[in-house]
């Protein structure tokens, strides 16, 4: 009689890029014999890739882990793995609070995984390896997509930055590029494989190339080769970083049709003084010199962005010039936060000065301002055909959703058969966060 294959469960939370790493682990697991259920109970192993970016996202995965506990109670023979950013920065916290996780291990060592769990069957205590950040890009790029038209691609990892108040460079280490003729070589392998849509991926992915000393490998120059791979007809890239966006890699979207016109730039703050004290290395004005360039050179193009409020010692005046920057520049779509004081980071020393209240008014007030901007910039869509990429069907409803050249969803009535496919639409409804439509010929 043939073995019972073993099962293994994964969980991911957070970034693109625990998205991406997921990918790796689920390859690696397969490779490896094992088969993915979506029933934890079901599982031998259970996986949960972790984010630490705030500490609400801490919090509820150790109430998760916690949770755990009665499975590992009826099933003794199970293994918990936690990996990711928190795995990275609070092993040993991990593993004090929670005696029955059999294995942590860090963000640059996905690929230890099979060996640890050998040595997690061999002994009988629970294994950690957070080791060392390599110091060069060490990837393969050996990953189980989760859709077969669209992939993500990291171009880089780390970040050197350290804006203030983030955990990243410490749980992702310095920024380190892949080779520029891996990265061509990956996407017209993916281009082979049915791949239409690519989302480059890393945390200043502007800032590409820095590292390889090669002294001519640049973002605009990556951008632009991969634009020639004409099977991929749809090219994204996150983040950015308005210090490092440059009128290059703007002249590169807007001259190749297939790189499309939406860009995410994070703002974080609309007032110079809190800037400065993020460590952004930009002000205000530096950031609508950047915005306008787009506009201007690509009139139809998406910016969306990411604010922090109630950063240590941000007063009202502060916060109110990010409203009037968020009202004059009317971002396509804005992700607000509440700050969440980071241990490690350099604003940990600054006071936590505004009230948990006053946080959440400043937060309720610029989320409601961004809702009806992005509710009116949405609104001038409908009537409008525009062309989606069909992703799959709607966790709120049985309809599919597609998704725009600006990253918007769209709802709409169609068959199976579309998942995968580009299908021109008309808009017929807008809210602030997607769209209505139907087919159109
Ligand atoms: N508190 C609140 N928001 C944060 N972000 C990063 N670190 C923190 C923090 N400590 C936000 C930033 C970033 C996004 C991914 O998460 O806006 O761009
Ligand atoms: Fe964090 Fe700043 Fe790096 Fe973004 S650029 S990952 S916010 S340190």
């Amino acid at each position: 009689m043939r073995a019972l294959q073993k099962k293994f469960y994964i969980e991911t939370f957070g970034c693109q890029m625990n998205v991406f790493d997921s990918e790796r682990i689920i390859y690696i697991m397969e490779k490896e014999g094992y088969v993915r259920t979506s029933d934890p109970e079901c599982s031998e192993i259970i996986l949960i890739n972790t984010c630490s970016v705030r500490e609400k996202a801490e919090n509820k995965l150790f109430g998760h882990i916690g949770n755990l506990k009665s499975l590992k109670i009826k099933k003794p023979g199970l293994l918990i793995c936690i990996g990711g950013c928190t795995a990275q920065n609070k092993s040993a916290e991990i593993i004090n609070k929670f005696p029955y996780v059999d294995i942590v291990f860090g963000t640059a060592n996905i690929n230890k995984l099979p060996d640890l769990i050998s040595e997690r069957l061999l002994k009988n205590r629970s294994v950690c390896d957070t080791g060392d950040f390599p110091e060069t890009f060490d990837y393969l790029y050996d990953f189980k997509r989760q859709y077969s038209f669209k992939a993500l691609l990291p171009i880089m990892i780390g970040c050197n930055n350290y804006c203030s108040y983030c955990i990243v460079p410490f749980v992702r280490g310095r920024e380190r590029s892949a080779g520029f003729d891996q990265i061509i070589k990956t996407a017209e392998k993916l281009a082979g494989e049915g791949v239409v849509e690519i989302t480059l991926l890393g945390q200043n992915v502007n800032s590409y190339g820095q590292d390889l000393k090669t002294g001519h490998e640049n973002f605009a120059k990556l951008l632009s080769e991969i634009s020639q791979i004409k099977a991929l007809k749809r090219i994204r890239f996150m983040t950015s970083h308005p210090g490092d966006f440059n009128e290059d890699i703007i002249d590169v979207i807007s001259e190749n049709n297939n790189i499309m016109n939406h860009v995410h730039l994070p703002l974080q703050a609309g007032s110079d003084r809190i800037l400065k004290k993020m460590n952004r290395h930009y002000t205000s004005a530096d950031f609508k010199k950047i915005y306008y360039m787009i506009k201007e050179k690509i009139p139809d193009c998406a910016v969306t962005t990411d604010i922090i409020v109630g950063f240590p010692e941000e007063k009202e005046e502060d916060f109110l010039k990010t409203l009037k920057l968020v009202k004059e520049l009317r971002f396509n779509r804005a992700f607000t936060f509440i700050y969440s004081t980071r241990k490690g980071t350099s604003a940990e020393l600054l006071e936590d000065s505004v009230s948990a209240d006053t946080k959440r008014l400043w937060f309720r007030n610029l989320l409601e301002l961004q809702n009806k901007i992005s509710l009116e910039e949405n609104m001038k869509l409908v009537g409008k055909k525009l062309k989606v990429l069909v992703e799959g069907y709607s966790l709120k409803n049985n309809q599919l959703e597609g998704r725009l050249e600006n990253n918007l969803i769209v709802n709409f009535r169609g068959d199976e058969e579309m998942i995968g496919k580009f299908i021109k639409l008309k808009i017929t409804d807008a809210k602030s966060f997607y769209l209505k439509g139907k087919i159109s010929e």
